[in-house]
């Protein structure tokens, strides 16, 4: 199975330059299934509906997010609903949506797990705990193949949680800090790896916001909005390759398209 995993799409441009870059590339390498983190893909902030819309139309398959879930109220049903979006499965009960789906094409199927990282972020339950009901779960239904998109700040947390799930599960991504990382690998039991997938937005940009308003509010500490960022754009994530039979990792490699 060949999966691409797809990190933080940010904004307009983001979005944009998914649109012009994915369908051709899923294409050409003939991948089975395509994740997407969109947890920043709406104008400002957070994901709405139309930017859903934008990414499912443009090829994922299925939505991941992470602490900017919940941002946009306009996305509460949405969640809720049928549609393959997720939000990190250690948030509160109460909080609307789903942590886990599964997606199904040409009789192969995928369980994608979204988790926030509990280091330096907002309040989550412990995410190693929260994690394992989810793989019974997902075990019961005899689902091989699993990617764990973990949302984290830490690198110790994310590495620690590669090795937590090593052998569990076919692959974990990190996302979240928006820099790709040089570290993708195969775990020792056949696990997946790497730091952060990285972004999908424009290049010369601090994590996909403009340079201008994002060294203002570091430098002054003051509220400054953010105006959106221009400029060409990248497009980051990881093509993971596993094993038809058993779920376990063949290859990972790091995708960076412009
Ligand atoms: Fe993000
Ligand atoms: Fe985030």
């Amino acid at each position: 199975m060949l999966i691409l995993f797809i990190g933080d799409v940010v904004g307009a441009p983001g979005c944009e330059c998914l649109r012009r870059i994915l369908p051709a590339y899923k294409k050409m390498k003939n991948i089975d299934f395509c994740i997407v983190n969109g947890e920043n893909s709406a104008p400002g902030n957070g994901i709405l509906p139309q930017s859903a819309d934008h990414l499912f139309a443009s090829g994922a398959d299925l939505i991941t997010t992470g602490n900017h879930a919940l941002r946009r109220h306009e996305i509460y049903p949405v969640l809720d609903g049928h549609l393959p979006i997720i939000r990190p499965l250690n948030f509160h009960r109460e909080a609307p949506g789903r942590g886990w789906d599964i997606v199904e094409k040409r009789g192969m199927r995928l369980a994608v797990i979204n988790l926030m990282g509990s280091l330096y972020m907002d309040y989550s339950e412990n995410p190693f705990d929260a994690i394992e009901k989810a793989l019974q779960e997902i075990n019961k239904e005899g689902i091989r193949h699993i990617l764990v998109d973990f949302h984290a700040e830490a690198t110790a947390e994310k590495r620690a949680m590669g090795f937590w799930l090593d052998g569990k599960v076919s692959a974990v991504v990190g996302t979240h800090t928006h820099v790709q990382t040089a570290d993708a690998q195969i775990l020792p039991n056949k696990t997946a790896y790497i730091t952060d997938a990285g972004m999908t937005g424009v290049i010369h940009s601090v994590l996909g916001v403009s340079i201008r308003n994002s060294t203002d509010r570091i430098r002054t500490g003051l509220p400054i909005r953010f105006e959106q960022c221009e400029g060409d754009c990248r497009l980051e994530g990881v093509l993971i390759e596993t094993d038809n039979k058993t779920g376990k990792a063949v290859n990972i490699e790091r995708v960076s398209l412009t």
